[in-house]
């Protein structure tokens, strides 16, 4: 087993990272925006997220014999789900946050009706971004938009509710998580093996750990939100609770939160094992995930 801490710059190397910001802004410059348009998306998605996402679909196609590039678009699609996601999130009718990144949300910035616009446009820029990639476009199409109406799905859940009368606590919590968080974590690694033109065993293989590293991201979100501090994080926290939330801390406390964390990644772990040597730096990612500080 790997050593658990592994510096970020290796996690996320500047060989990757800057063509997926370079490709990010390039998406922008060509979409034709209004230039206050222009400027609220730029803001939204150029504004220092960590890049997990489109990483994901780089590492899980490299892991299955793609050159890592081949899904940077593809990669991108997810980047402006994710972010188009996020400047929902933040509105006052969502989680009311005027923190992201370190930085005024987009509804505090460029105030609720930009905000609203940006991340319409972000959804769109999405949809174009998976239909320039290489190959498989329709079927990377196909991806995100299902991912993205999970996604929508679970924040419906965790903001109006909308569960079955007989699901319990713990069920509700994996259904919000799964789909508000995991859905679109997953997809990143669908995506990234398609883009390889993975065999099918390679493609359930990377399906798979998608889904045990996106619940436990959320998991870790849940627990940073009660355990670090809005400097650490650049974002809100100790909200989750106030807000009534479902999550991790609050339907198992926090020590048998972390012992799921710690189950969802020797699961993720064991689920790479028939990828061998190739799966290096899937097996990096899983650890620098569950150990996250932010
Ligand atoms: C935050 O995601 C929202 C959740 C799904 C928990 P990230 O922690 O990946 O956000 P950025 O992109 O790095 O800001
Ligand atoms: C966000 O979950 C999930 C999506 C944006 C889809 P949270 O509401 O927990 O994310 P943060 O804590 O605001 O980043
Ligand atoms: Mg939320
Ligand atoms: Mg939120
Ligand atoms: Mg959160």
């Amino acid at each position: 087993m790997r050593a658990a801490l592994t510096q970020e710059s290796e996690v996320f190397p500047a060989a990757l990272m800057t063509p997926i910001e370079q490709r990010l802004a390039r998406f922008i410059a060509e979409a034709g925006y209004s230039q206050n348009l222009a400027e609220a998306v730029a803001y939204s998605l150029l504004g220092g997220g960590k890049r997990l996402r489109p990483l994901l679909a780089l590492r899980c196609c490299e892991a299955v014999g793609g050159d890592p590039l081949a899904a940077l678009e593809a990669a991108c699609a997810v980047e402006m789900v994710h972010a188009f996601s996020l400047v929902h999130d933040d509105l006052p009718a969502l989680d009311n946050d005027r923190l992201r990144r370190g930085k005024p949300t987009a509804h505090v910035a460029f105030g609720d009706a930009m905000a609203i616009l940006a991340g319409d446009a972000l959804l769109a820029l999405a949809l174009h971004a998976a239909c320039s990639a290489a190959t498989e476009s329709g079927r990377i199409a196909h991806e995100v938009t299902n991912a993205t109406s999970a996604m929508i799905t679970g924040q419906v859940l965790d903001t109006l509710g909308g569960f079955s009368a007989d699901q319990s606590p713990e069920d509700r919590l994996r259904q919000v998580h799964s789909h508000k968080t995991g859905a679109l974590i997953r997809c990143s690694c669908r995506i990234g093996a398609i883009c390889a033109g993975a065999r099918p065993s390679a493609f359930a293989l990377c399906d798979r750990w998608g889904d045990l590293i996106g619940l436990m991201f959320q998991a870790v979100d849940d627990l940073l939100d009660v355990t670090q501090s809005e400097a650490q994080l650049g974002k809100a926290v100790a909200k989750d609770a106030s807000a009534g939330k479902l999550t991790f801390p609050e339907v198992y406390g926090v020590d048998r939160t972390r012992q799921e964390i710690a189950r969802l990644r020797a699961d993720a772990l064991a689920t790479l094992e028939p990828l061998g040597q190739n799966a290096e730096h899937l097996l990096t990612l899983t650890e620098f995930l569950a150990g996250r500080t932010r």
